[in-house]
């Protein structure tokens, strides 16, 4: 069943954010890249890999119900930070936004009485926690043992141990 026309809207906005979602942790690696640390870069990059999934998800979506699918322009992400943890901090807060934006879509999902929308949008509510989970665990850890360089390159090692899913 095709999607109405806000479905269709919010299923295009969110896959266009997710899009930008890529972009940012792309721009992250990058940066972390300058830093020398090719641990967290590494995670960032599959991270990357990983947002662009989501998009796609959102995209085979509309295609499958034959919505219109509207890829946009992607903004630019920030491509500097104070710090480690400014940049963990600024990927932890994102996900947290990404979560209620989902959560939101849920609710109008549920108004609408797209079902189809709310079973696919039900995997992104468990993943959006699981998303969180992790970068907190990084945020976590940088908070107890600090930026130092031997701090850094210690979680930097254990950070870059991700595996692409
Ligand atoms: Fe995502
Ligand atoms: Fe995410």
């Amino acid at each position: 069943m095709v999607p109405n026309k806000k479905m269709e809207a919010l299923l295009n906005k969110q896959m266009n954010a997710e899009f930008y979602n890529s972009h940012l942790y792309q721009a992250m690696a990058g940066w972390f890249e300058g830093q020398n640390l090719p641990g967290f870069a590494s995670w960032m990059e599959i991270q990357a890999g990983e947002e662009r999934g989501h998009a796609m998800k959102f995209y085979n979506h509309l295609k499958e119900r034959r919505g219109a699918i509207l890829v946009g322009a992607v903004p630019a992400a920030p491509v500097k930070y104070k710090g480690a943890l400014d940049a963990i901090q600024a990927a932890f807060d994102h996900e947290v936004h990404v979560s209620q934006e989902i959560n939101k879509m849920m609710e109008t999902a549920l108004a609408e009485k797209d079902f189809a929308a709310v079973e696919m949008l039900r995997w992104f509510v468990t993943e959006q926690v699981e998303e969180e989970a992790n970068v907190d665990a990084i945020l976590q850890q940088l908070k107890m043992v600090g930026e130092s360089k031997g701090s850094l390159m210690y979680i930097d090692r254990h950070v870059g141990k991700r595996k692409a899913a």
